[in-house]
Order: C-alpha cells, then structure tokens, then sequence
C-alpha cells in the first residue's frame, strides 16, 4: 500500500520536474531521456542497472583517460563516477583552468561518451576524496565571514559561482542534450558532517537551476548519515556495505520524494593508505576473504534488478604533487602519495588479479558479448640506478623575504600548497622549548644558523619537544612544510572539526620557553620552478654541500630511455621511481612534480606516468631531500617495473608513533 504511494510519488515527481527532453533529443516528449519510478533508473525509456566505478580525471594523466576508460568499461562497467576538484579549477578566487588538458574536465565526460559509459557527476563543492582540503581551494580560507559545508553568504556565493562556471562546461554533456550525464551529486556525505537541511537545500536549489537532470545525495548507510544529508525532491543514496545501507535507506527515508531506485554510490575495495612506520600496504592479493565477499557483494546487488552500484575506486590514479589530503584524529595521518590501495585497475593503469574476478562477476549479469575484450598491459619500464648529486641547498635559492612582526599563515601569503621558511634574527637571549603557533601545521624542521636541531611533527601523537638556546643575531630558522590539508571530519569525533581549520604554515605566535619572538621574514616555497643544474663548472664543491647537509638540498641526475624499449606507446615508459637513500622529500620528472616520498612507508616508489618522459635526450630527475644529513648512502634513483611496499622505523623519532 505504502509501496505503492510512494511509487505514484515518485512517478509524478519524475514527470513533472524532469520531464525535460531537448529539442534534440530521439525519444518521444513524453519520454525523459532519464529519469526512476520507485524501483528502476530508465534511460530513454528503458531499465538501466548503474554498474559503475569512480574514477577522477584529476588524478589520471589525462593522456591516459581514454585507456582507463576502456579498461573500466572491458571490466563490464557501464557508468563512471567521477569527482571534480574544485582548487584545480579555480588555483585562485576567480581564476578558471578548465582550458588546461589536465583540468577539461568536458573532455573526460565525452571520452567517456565514445567508449560507451555514462556518467554520474560529483562536483562536490566538497569532495572528500582523501584531495587536499576535501576539494575546496585553500584561498576559501582567506574569504571573510567564509565558514565551509555551512549555510553561509560567501562560502553559497563561492559554491555558486563555481558550479555554475562548471555547468557552463558540462551542460551540454547532459543526457537531456545527447550528451552521457545521468544525474548530479549534492555535496557529498553531507549526513556525517552536518545536519543543516537549510545549507543543503541551498545547494540543492543552485544545481537544479543549473543542471536538468536528476539530482542525489550520497550518505553513509545508518539512521543520522541519512537524515543529516537527504532532502526533498532529491533521491537519497547510500555508501559502504549495500545489504545494510539499502535496508537503511529504506528504513529511515520516508520522504516520498527523495525515494527511488537504489544506488551504492560507493562500495569500498580496501582503504586508503596513509604514510607512517607503522601503516602497511595491505592489498587484496593477500586477502582472499575480502574478494570473496566483493564476489557476494556484487552478487547480491545485481543480482536485484532495483540496485545499482559503483565501486570506489576502479582505478585510484595517484595524487601528484601536493594533492593529498589528511585526517586529524588528535594527530595528523597523512595519505599517501598513491591513491592505489590495491584497485581493479591500478595505479598505473594495469589490470589485476582482482579486475578479472570483478569482471567474471560482472558478466553474469549483462547480456552475453555485451564486455569488450581486455586491453593488453604493456610491461612497465625499469630504469638502472644512476647517481642523484647535490646542485644546490634550498636555503640558497629562496626569493624575496615578506616580513611581519609576528608570523602570518601560508593562505595569508597567498601560498596554497608546499612549504614556508619563516626565519627570526634573535635580538636577546633566550632558550627553551620551541612552540611554532598554537599546533605544528603540519611538520616544523627547526635550524639555528643552518643546523637543525629536531623535528616537531604532528604525525607523532606526542610531538618531539626541540629545545634551543640563542644568542642575539643568532638565526631560527623554521621550514614548515603543509602535509595536506584535512579533508574530512565526522560529528561524533571527539577531536576539534580541523576541516574548518585548514590554514597552513604558524597560525599564532612563535615562543620559545614563554617569550614571543616578533620580527619574522617568511619566504614562501610552492615548488612551482625549480633550481636547475649548474651547466658549466659547479659553483659548490662537495665540502661546501657537507657542510649544508643539515638543511634540505636539491639532487639532480638524468637518465635516459633504454633502447630495447622500442614501443611508441607512452605506457611502455610508465615506472616507479624509487630514491633508495632519500629520508623525505619531494620528487620530479622534467619538472613534473610527483608527490612526496619518505622511508617510513609503505609507498617507497612513485608513480611516473611514461607521458612526462622523453625519447632520445635525458631525462632529468630532481629531488628536494629534507634530510641529507640522516642519508647513509650516495644518493640514486632507479625506476622500478614492478614496485613494493614497505615500511621503516622513522629516523627523526624512532619510538614516535
Ligand atoms: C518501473 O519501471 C520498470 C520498467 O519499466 C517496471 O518494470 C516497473 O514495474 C516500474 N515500477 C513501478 C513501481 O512503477
Ligand atoms: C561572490 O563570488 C564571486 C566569485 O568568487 C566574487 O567575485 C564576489 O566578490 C563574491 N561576492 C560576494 C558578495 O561575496
Ligand atoms: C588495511 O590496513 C589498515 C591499517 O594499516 C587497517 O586499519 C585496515 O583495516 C586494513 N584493511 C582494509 C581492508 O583496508
Ligand atoms: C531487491 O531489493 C529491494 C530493496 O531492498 C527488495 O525489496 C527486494 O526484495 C530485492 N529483490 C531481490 C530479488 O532480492
Ligand atoms: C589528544 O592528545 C593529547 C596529547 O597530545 C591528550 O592530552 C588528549 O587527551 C587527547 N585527546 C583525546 C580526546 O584523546
Ligand atoms: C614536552 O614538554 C612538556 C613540558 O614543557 C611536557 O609536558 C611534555 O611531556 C613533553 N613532551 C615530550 C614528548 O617529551
Ligand atoms: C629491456 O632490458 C631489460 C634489462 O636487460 C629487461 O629487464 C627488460 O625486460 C627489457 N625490456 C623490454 C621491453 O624488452
Ligand atoms: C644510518 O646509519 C646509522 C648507523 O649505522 C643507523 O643508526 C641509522 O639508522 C641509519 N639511518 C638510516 C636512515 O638508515
């Protein structure tokens, strides 16, 4: 009886506000080009079963998304779930980069179109995603009165105007206008953060102006994620495990109009990584038990012709540069430079083991012949190890100073990502215990006249204690380097929402014992150009870089193509760069900047997609090692054709954890 109320409700609703066909459009006027009753997504009319994936354009090379597409749809998929990054396309207030290959995001969607998989957009404003800051540009940080996820004049203006230069990329990629666009997210796991209907109506309101098609949210599968994030008119989806997430929402959504089809948006293979000593990889070619349950999972959910998936992730892709975000859970944990915690498709865009389990599964419920055959995996590139030599320490090669009377923040300085050195000339004498802000954010490497004295990291739960003792015109020196801002919180976390808290850098003053220290030269470090190597005789000799080795220094070396790797396919170049001495640092390939890299583990090689190399001349590699002083060895670099993970004890603090 209920059922079939809802079912009328949900049939109305679906008539009247999304019965939006284009003049365009095949199908009949009365027929939307996609729309649900109560049990059944239908496209142009017919059932459609969302077997789908995520997979975010943002964190691929974009010369790779049509391979990884057609990977996605030969594993049977037929539906891509893609974030979009907010600070990619808008670096700063206002500006757009949607004109870069790497942020046209249009032109994913239609790759997408032409290897025959819709799409499910998430445009966020926030993403989650494990992405610096959940998606959100740090600039937000700087907007008066701006606070995030909350019903608020600047940060709605801010969403709006984003989204809306979005739409203008993607309208006509909607279904309505031929395009593959299905249905648009609304935020995104609103219900664990917040309850505040007003904030997500609002948003609800911006996208139906600016979308046609139907709209979803997306919560965790339990009474308050649902109630927090599900509002009328938009259908009210669900993540994690499907058999308690569906009873779920169907338990706890009443609202006709938020009622439909079910969708997990986001079944989990496995869980992301997270840098430290003690995190390993763990992967599901060591856990059989966990593919057998996926195999049921998958089982159980298109075994049910009313029930639509996506996994998260189908491929992961890597988040390059700064693009990792972290957690505060009384102590930052950092994601790891790979977003490849043992996906279907993996990092560098291979399929495993478990793609062709997923596949198989997949299969017994698409007509026969409806998968296309597998692209064939190239072999991945191994490189010989080759000699990475000093060129020139950071503190060497520093811009103009900003200075202050006491310490701003790294927004402040209109710095989003990479570090600040913030340096104070001592004019008495002092000495005690350093306090850089009110909380180390994230990692503080303390110098006096260039030599470092200790660490002060807020991975450790209980950071170490650096003490110093200075004379005056003695210099303090400390590089703070921003590890990723906080991408998500949970209401019912004891610890302080720190999502909201994203600033960088020293927030408060620096004292040392009690005494504040005030006059401070900040010199910002985004890592956007690099030194690069002497060409004719080395301004430095090797007494000049051991002496120097406290503070962090830049390595360069090349190498160049092995010639038996005679494929013109970019993926034959693809291989992992490992730096086998380095302590912690930052990684580039002709300039690309690959993300961080540290001993601790368990990533110790880094995705170099073969597309930032070149044939027939040398290709430079060049690391920011932060530690040369703790290196044991020469330093090298090698490329790995085949990577592995492990961890090591932390050389800055070895009982920390
Ligand atoms: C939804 O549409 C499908 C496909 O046309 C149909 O089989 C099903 O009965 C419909 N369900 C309801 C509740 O109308
Ligand atoms: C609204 O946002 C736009 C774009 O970010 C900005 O230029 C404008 O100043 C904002 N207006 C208000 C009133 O906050
Ligand atoms: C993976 O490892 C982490 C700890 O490193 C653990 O918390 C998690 O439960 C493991 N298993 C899965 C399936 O992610
Ligand atoms: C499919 O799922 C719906 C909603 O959970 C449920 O009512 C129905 O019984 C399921 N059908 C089958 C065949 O499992
Ligand atoms: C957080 O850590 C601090 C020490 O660093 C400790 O005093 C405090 O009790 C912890 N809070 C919780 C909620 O665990
Ligand atoms: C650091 O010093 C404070 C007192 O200044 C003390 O309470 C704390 O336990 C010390 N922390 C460590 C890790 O030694
Ligand atoms: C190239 O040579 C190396 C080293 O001899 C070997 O390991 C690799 O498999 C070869 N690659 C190809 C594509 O032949
Ligand atoms: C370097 O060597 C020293 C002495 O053998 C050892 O104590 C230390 O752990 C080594 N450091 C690293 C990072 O391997």
């Amino acid at each position: 009886m209920l059922f079939t109320k809802i079912a009328a409700a949900v049939a109305l609703l679906a008539t009247t506000t999304y019965a939006t066909p284009s003049p365009s459009s095949t199908a009949s006027a009365a027929t939307p080009a996609f729309t649900y009753n109560a049990t059944t997504f239908l496209l142009h009319g017919k059932p459609y079963q969302i077997i789908g994936g995520q997979m975010d354009p943002q964190r691929i090379p974009y010369q790779y998304w049509r391979d990884r597409l057609k990977r996605a749809r030969a594993m049977g998929l037929n539906t891509i779930f893609p974030y979009i990054f907010w600070d990619h396309l808008e670096p700063t207030q206002g500006a757009w980069t949607a004109d870069q290959p790497q942020n046209d995001v249009a032109a994913y969607i239609r790759t997408a179109q032409e290897e025959g998989l819709t799409v499910v957009l998430r445009p966020g404003p926030y993403i989650c995603g494990e992405h610096d800051f959940g998606g959100f540009p740090a600039w937000l940080s700087q907007v008066p009165g701006l606070v995030v996820r909350d019903y608020n004049q600047p940060y709605l203006n801010a969403s709006k105007s984003y989204l809306t230069k979005l739409a203008g990329e993607l309208k006509d990629l909607q279904v309505t206008n031929g395009g593959n666009i299905l249905m648009v997210q609304v935020e995104n796991e609103y219900g664990s953060f917040g309850e505040n209907h007003q904030y997500i109506g609002a948003l609800r309101d911006i996208l139906k102006g600016l979308f046609d098609v139907p709209l979803y949210t997306n919560d965790g599968g339990v009474d308050f994620t649902l109630e927090g994030g599900s509002i009328p008119g938009v259908l009210a989806e669900i993540d994690g495990d499907p058999s308690s997430g569906f009873n779920a929402r169907d338990m706890y959504i009443t609202d006709p109009s938020e009622l439909g089809p079910l969708l997990d948006g986001e079944y989990y293979t496995y869980a992301p990584d997270q840098w430290g000593s003690y995190n390993s990889h763990n992967s599901t070619e060591r856990d059989p038990q966990a593919v057998t349950q996926f195999v049921k999972d998958i089982d159980y959910v298109l075994g049910n012709k009313s029930a639509s998936i996506s996994f998260y992730m189908v491929h992961g892709g890597t988040n390059f540069g700064f693009d990792n975000g972290a957690l505060w859970q009384n102590r930052t944990t950092v994601f790891t430079t790979s977003y490849d915690y043992s996906a279907p498709i993996d990092e560098s865009g291979r399929t495993t083991n478990l793609y062709h389990t997923m596949r198989e599964t997949i299969a017994k419920y698409v007509p026969k012949g409806s998968i296309p055959d597998v692209p064939e995996d190239v072999p991945r590139m191994a490189v010989p190890e080759f000699q990475l030599k000093p060129i020139v320490p950071l503190f060497n090669t520093l811009g103009k100073p900003t200075t202050k009377a006491s310490p701003v923040t790294m927004e402040a300085l209109g710095e989003s990502y990479g570090f600040i050195l913030y340096e104070h000339t001592a004019t008495f004498p002092v000495s005690g215990v350093v306090h850089p802000g009110d909380r180390p954010r994230d990692r503080v490497l303390v110098y006096v006249n260039g030599v470092r004295k200790g660490v002060i990291d807020s991975q450790y739960q209980h950071p170490l204690n650096v003490t110093v003792s200075l004379k005056p015109r003695d210099k303090l020196q400390l590089l703070v380097e921003n590890l990723g801002r906080v991408d998500y919180y949970s209401r019912g976390n004891p610890y302080a929402d720190y999502l909201r808290q994203p600033e960088k850098g020293i927030v408060g003053d620096v004292t040392i014992g009690n005494k504040k220290l005030s006059g401070w030269d900040h010199y910002s470090i985004p890592l956007d150009d690099l030194p690069s190597a002497p060409q004719g005789p080395h301004p430095y000799d090797s007494e000049y870089f051991h002496q120097h080795q406290s503070t962090p220094i830049f390595y360069q070396g090349t190498f160049t193509i092995p010639s038996n790797i005679t494929s013109s396919d970019p993926a034959a170049l693809d291989t992992y760069l490992a730096v086998p001495a380095g302590i912690k640092g930052q990684a580039f390939v002709n300039g690309f900047n690959l993300g961080r890299y540290w001993l601790v583990g368990p990533q110790q090689s880094l995705y170099v997609p073969g597309t930032v190399l070149k044939r027939g001349s040398p290709n430079e590699v060049v690391v920011l090692e932060l530690e040369p002083d703790h290196i044991n060895a020469t330093m090298t670099a090698k490329g790995l054709g085949d990577r592995v993970w492990f961890n090591n004890p932390d050389p800055d603090c070895l009982r920390c954890v």
